[in-house]
């Protein structure tokens, strides 16, 4: 038996469902993996651009296997989440070298993809192979809470299984890509989180939620996530045209992107001279001779120091600031570190609080 729903929904994709993606309709597997990857927590509207420059740059999962981690973190760059990219590139080279290019065709094989999970695993399998797998998501336990007036929390265990069971049983199982492709679109711009259409929507007369008057209220949620608040001074120490730059570790946020010296704080307190020495003398011993902090000081605050800038992250929300040391000549202590010119800079990975400040306004600040 087809559910109402599974029939609404394939009526309004044939019908009224314009969104030109360009991995819709896609066959090839590795591509569809691509966009999946890309748009795992990213919009459609901003991973469109780097679906594009990856298939351009990659267009085989054995060009990506073979490609630098470096180059195509920064392919990568701005999207975040940069254990996605990591993984990407891991199972590329699993998939080039140890399956000799034959991407996995079911969905067990897919799920044991590193990075890939029952969401993506189920659309690759539906887009590529046809396979009655549903896609389950925030969007697709939202439009689903919302037709079938559903109350359990969708963040609980129990929720979850019942939600996983109503998404299979509403899978058209004959088009099952297109199925999960047209609930997608639905969830994304139909039934969107906040301001549903609701008026125009050919769902209206059986969704339970719209005939309670209830959209607004489901799906319901119990926890709400708490960030955990991070300080950050970046030191752009510069030296003739040149910047030292590190490699972050793994274990952290940002791992195997680039950064300048990082002093982290409890908050950020206005930069004074004694935090300045508490940094470069005390922490780095950099003698005051070595130092020359070619900024005005105008209160006790520096100049040089840059507004704050700002990131949230899923479990974190960020604040950072730039402060800008010049050397005359580089401290011994910095003898050995990775000092980059401009050009150097930019084909390196930064997260995206360090790109957002990185314009040409800094380029002009340091030279100044
Ligand atoms: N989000 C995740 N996969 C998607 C797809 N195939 N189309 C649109 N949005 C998506």
């Amino acid at each position: 038996m087809t559910h109402a729903f599974t029939q609404l929904l394939l009526k309004w994709n044939t019908a009224s469902n314009h969104r030109p993606m360009p991995w819709k309709g896609e066959k090839d597997p590795y591509k569809i993996w691509l966009s999946e990857i890309i748009l795992q927590q990213t919009r459609v509207e901003q991973g469109w651009a780097y679906y594009e420059k990856f298939v351009n740059t990659y267009p085989t999962v054995h060009d990506l296997a073979n490609a630098k981690e470096e180059k195509v973190l920064k392919l990568w760059e701005g999207l975040g989440y940069y254990n996605r990219c990591k993984n990407l590139i891991f199972s590329a080279r699993y998939i080039s070298k140890k399956l000799n290019g034959v991407f996995p065709n079911n969905y067990e094989s897919l799920l044991n993809l590193k990075g890939v999970g029952p969401y993506t695993a189920a659309a690759i399998a539906s887009f590529a192979y046809n396979l009655p797998y549903a896609v389950v998501d925030g969007n697709v336990f939202r439009v689903l809470a919302r037709f079938y007036g559903i109350h359990s929390p969708t963040d609980t265990p129990q929720g979850i299984t019942l939600f996983n069971k109503i998404a299979d049983e509403n899978l058209s199982k004959k088009q099952a890509g297109i199925y999960n492709q047209a609930l997608m679109d639905f969830g994304a711009t139909v039934c969107k989180p906040s301001t549903p259409n609701c008026a125009d929507c050919i769902m209206q007369k059986k969704c339970v939620a719209f005939l309670n008057n209830q959209v607004n209220q489901l799906p319901i949620k119990v926890k709400s996530i708490t960030r955990k608040k991070r300080y950050f001074d970046f030191f752009c120490f510069y030296n003739k045209g040149k910047w030292l730059v590190q490699k972050r570790l793994e274990g952290d946020i940002w791992g195997g992107l680039y950064q300048f010296y990082l002093n982290e704080n409890k908050s950020l307190a206005p930069v004074t001279v004694g935090y300045l020495n508490e940094v470069l003398a005390h922490q780095l011993g950099i003698s005051a001779k070595e130092l020359t902090v070619h900024l005005k000081q105008t209160k006790g605050v520096y100049a040089s120091v840059s507004p704050i800038y700002h990131q949230a992250l899923t479990h974190q929300f960020l604040q950072a600031r730039f402060i800008l040391i010049k050397f005359d000549t580089i401290p011994t202590l910095f003898a050995n570190a990775l000092w980059v010119n401009q050009k150097q800079l930019k084909q390196l990975p930064f997260p995206k609080i360090i790109n957002q400040f990185l314009g040409e306004d800094f380029i002009n600040w340091c030279k100044t």
